[in-house]
């Protein structure tokens, strides 16, 4: 087992204290060590100034016994899970509690990485909602406490679009008319987890299906994601998305939208408050929300997102760590704090009744009973990387669209045997 050694620095850069805290013994794990935690998380939102910063801020004045300090993990969510896996394969103790995707639970439990939360189950599920604490559980284990959810929305330059699409076509139909002036639509088009995600969006929009309910079987449409492939390959020779399209994650999709050169963007709610904030941008004052659209125009599909919090089975400090994401999952005001600071979904169920009256927590009133989560397989880091090695290339006219679907109908009846 790998010694970690973790340096408090105490003091300014002229007198500085150095201190070892090395762990005593053998690594037990288990034992309450006090001190301060790690939490690995990534993404804007864990940030200095971001909303996870401000909750452990407050855990922070509560518990100065345990504090806990982020150690801020890229933006990508594939990165930031390879960055945990390292951590976590070497059954290293640099993590305490570990900021999780929603889609790396069943992965995370069977390799065994992850400290189960049977013991405190009943509060966490109690207050929860039943989403979000499916997404935290594998194998009928509770293995995370649920702490943000999440729901893909559509943001639209309200200047220059009277009412928001219903259907794709209609959107790519006023994106292109703008075209020239400026971009059209922004999503997230790099290759990584996020591509996943806005194909997914697609697919399903369009009525398809990768697995029936327990994933014994493959319900995988090849015509129907050739349909939202083709969509995605036009969208981008035709001009509907707006350039960069294909190299943007969520972060740079927000750039976009916000400096003012895309009309519509799909993105996830944290990104509402950021351009509320930014009073320079020409989005400001000038942009509302709605539901994605659907290739029929009715309702609304998105993936299911969020992070759970998970306390890593290596943690010199399990109590404090469980301690910790117990508080996060069922502490009214750090979960309020999501909402109104950072407008990142709570999963907290009676957070929600007051906030009847914010607009982006209201429309995901809408549409969280109807976001899809991604199959929970274990393999599901395999079968997504698979997917984006074969749907990307096609979306950007580089190979078969036939072909590329069959490869990803192949990938998931592999992963089913
Ligand atoms: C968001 C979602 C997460 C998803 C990721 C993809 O962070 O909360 O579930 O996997 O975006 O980029």
């Amino acid at each position: 087992m790998r010694k970690s050694t973790r340096w408090l620095v105490v003091g300014g850069a002229s007198a500085l204290i150095v201190a070892a805290c090395t762990p005593a013994g053998d690594d037990g794990g288990g034992e309450t060590a006090g001190g301060e935690l790690v939490w690995a998380i990534g993404g804007a939102e864990a940030q200095p100034g971001g909303v996870h910063q401000q909750v452990a801020e407050l855990w922070n004045e509560e518990n100065p016994e345990t504090p806990i300090r982020i150690e801020l993990l890229p933006e990508a969510a594939d990165q930031q899970r390879e960055q945990q896996a390292l951590e976590l394969q070497s059954e290293g103790s640099g993590f305490d509690v570990l900021g999780m995707d929603v889609i790396w639970t069943g992965e995370y439990a069977e390799n065994g990485w992850l400290e189960s939360l049977e013991d405190v189950r009943d509060e966490i599920e109690e207050a929860s909602i039943p989403g979000a604490f499916e997404s935290a559980t594998w194998g009928g284990e509770l293995w995370a406490a649920p702490y943000n959810t999440n729901a893909g929305l559509l943001y639209y330059r309200s200047d220059l679009v009277d009412t928001p699409p219903t259907t794709w076509d209609q959107l790519c139909q006023t994106a292109t008319q703008g075209s020239g002036e400026i971009g059209g639509f922004i999503g997230q088009g790099a290759q990584y987890e996020g591509f996943v995600v806005n194909w997914l969006e697609y697919y399903w929009s369009a009525g398809g299906e990768l697995f029936n309910d327990d994933q014994s079987e493959v319900l995988f449409d090849t015509d129907i994601a050739a349909r939202a492939t083709q969509f995605m390959a036009d969208a981008i020779s035709d001009g509907c998305y707006a350039p960069g399209f294909n190299t943007a994650q969520e972060e740079e999709a927000r750039n976009e939208f916000q400096q003012g050169n895309a009309m519509f963007m799909r993105n996830w709610p944290y990104v509402y408050s950021l351009i509320e904030q930014d009073t320079a941008s020409p989005a400001n004052g000038n942009f509302d929300i709605a539901p994605l659209p659907t290739f029929d125009g009715d309702g609304t599909i998105s993936a299911l997102g969020g992070f759970n919090n998970a306390v890593s089975a290596f943690s010199d400090n399990i109590d404090a760590a469980k301690d910790f994401v117990t508080w996060a999952a069922t502490n009214e005001e750090a979960q309020s704090m999501l909402a109104t600071e950072g407008s990142v979904p709570p999963t907290m169920a009676s957070v929600y009744d007051q906030l009847a009256d914010d607009p982006v927590m209201s429309l995901l009133g809408e549409i969280l009973p109807d976001a899809k989560p991604r199959p929970p397989a274990p393999s599901w880091n395999e079968i997504s990387v698979e997917m984006q090695r074969a749907l990307f290339p096609a979306v950007n006219g580089q190979t078969d669209i036939q072909e590329a679907v069959e490869q990803v109908r192949s990938a998931l009846e592999g992963a089913v045997e």
